[in-house]
């Protein structure tokens, strides 16, 4: 019974010839630029924080990497390097933070869900963070020591730049600011912490397959510079360029729906490199629990809504249910 192998250990035994279930047949490396001119812009947000002018801004662009966003570096530096400690624990230890049947919490893998399903090349950490309430402590790692202090400090400081951005995307959209940020402001973030070894057919599996987020903005680093990020740009496979410091910004299927179709989420997926292991950092800031997940009611006064509305918590079982059907999640909430 494969589907739960722990993928690290499984690149350990260095075989030559990987399991069938990660072998994926159509991966369109073909499709992969190097076209510069299809890098994702690189935005400075102090100087966005200073432009009060209103719209037209940067921020119209659907995906960037965001330097001077204030979040220390240390901050940022300290929580790499737990990470790294944690995915280098033995195997037994890091099991104390295993995930449990049916729950995505915790040390392990992207939900199997059939036979059929071809599966990731990497292994994840998975922690539910704010608000502090929906914490479950029993899968924060005690080891590395620091951790859970680490974790805490960046999961804060991180939220703060998702919400402040928020703030300059409602801007962008014409509407009062203040809405998106009261939405996101006490919101919900997860953390993702994704960890792939090198394989000798990474030219045949994926590490994290394509899909876009379901949640408003996700931020993401890739921890220790092997790149391996790649987004669907023009029909092409646009691998990012780590800068040092820097975020990757990526807009969800929430803010897709709550803008009502001007921004767009975007697809992406991770590569896996042939010699080194990769390690990212992705945190998903979704709306707070009270929120409706639909387009937001100053844009739809003068246009057509373009999306169902949903509850938080029916929203949350579309995303389970849309998994399972293997269909884009804001394809189910096109009207
Ligand atoms: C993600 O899409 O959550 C992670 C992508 C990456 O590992 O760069
Ligand atoms: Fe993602």
């Amino acid at each position: 019974s494969l589907p739960f192998e722990n993928v690290q250990a499984l690149a350990s035994k260095r075989l030559k010839d990987i399991p069938h279930r990660y072998i994926r047949p159509d991966l369109e490396f073909d499709k992969v630029s190097m076209d510069e001119s299809l890098q994702i812009p690189v935005i400075d947000m102090s100087k966005l924080v200073r432009n009060q002018s209103g719209h037209g801004d940067e921020l119209g662009e659907l995906h960037f990497q965001l330097i001077k966003h204030g979040v220390p570096a240390e901050v940022i530096e300290n929580m790499k390097m737990e990470i790294k400690e944690f995915f280098k624990l033995p195997l037994v230890e890091k099991m104390s933070c295993a995930q449990l049947p049916n729950d995505i919490q915790g040390y392990g893998q992207a939900f199997v869900v059939s036979e059929e399903q071809k599966l990731d090349w990497g292994d994840m950490l998975f922690l539910l963070s704010k608000p502090a309430s929906i914490r479950n402590m029993r899968f924060w790692p005690i080891t590395p020591t620091s951790f859970r202090a680490t974790f805490d400090k960046y999961s804060s400081e991180v939220q703060r730049i998702a919400v402040s951005l928020l703030r300059l995307m409602g801007r962008n959209l014409g509407i009062d600011p203040e809405k998106l940020r009261s939405i996101f402001e006490d919101g919900t973030q997860a953390i993702r912490m994704n960890y792939y070894p090198p394989c000798v057919e990474a030219n045949k599996v994926m590490g994290l397959n394509t899909h876009s987020d379901s949640t408003g903005l996700t931020l993401l680093i890739q921890a220790n510079e092997v790149q391996g990020l790649q987004i669907k740009k023009n029909g092409k496979w646009v691998p990012i360029t780590p800068i040092p410091g820097a975020f990757i910004v990526n807009i969800g299927d929430i803010i897709e729906i709550m803008s009502n179709g001007k921004y767009k989420s975007i697809e992406h997926r991770a590569a896996v490199n042939p010699e080194n292991e990769r390690l990212s950092i992705a945190a998903f800031h979704g709306p707070n629990l009270k929120s409706i997940i639909a387009p937001l009611e100053d844009l739809v006064k003068e246009e057509t809504p373009n999306y169902k509305s949903l509850t938080h918590e029916e929203f949350v079982k579309l995303v389970v249910s849309s998994k399972l059907d293997g269909k884009s999640l804001v394809g189910h909430m096109k009207l």
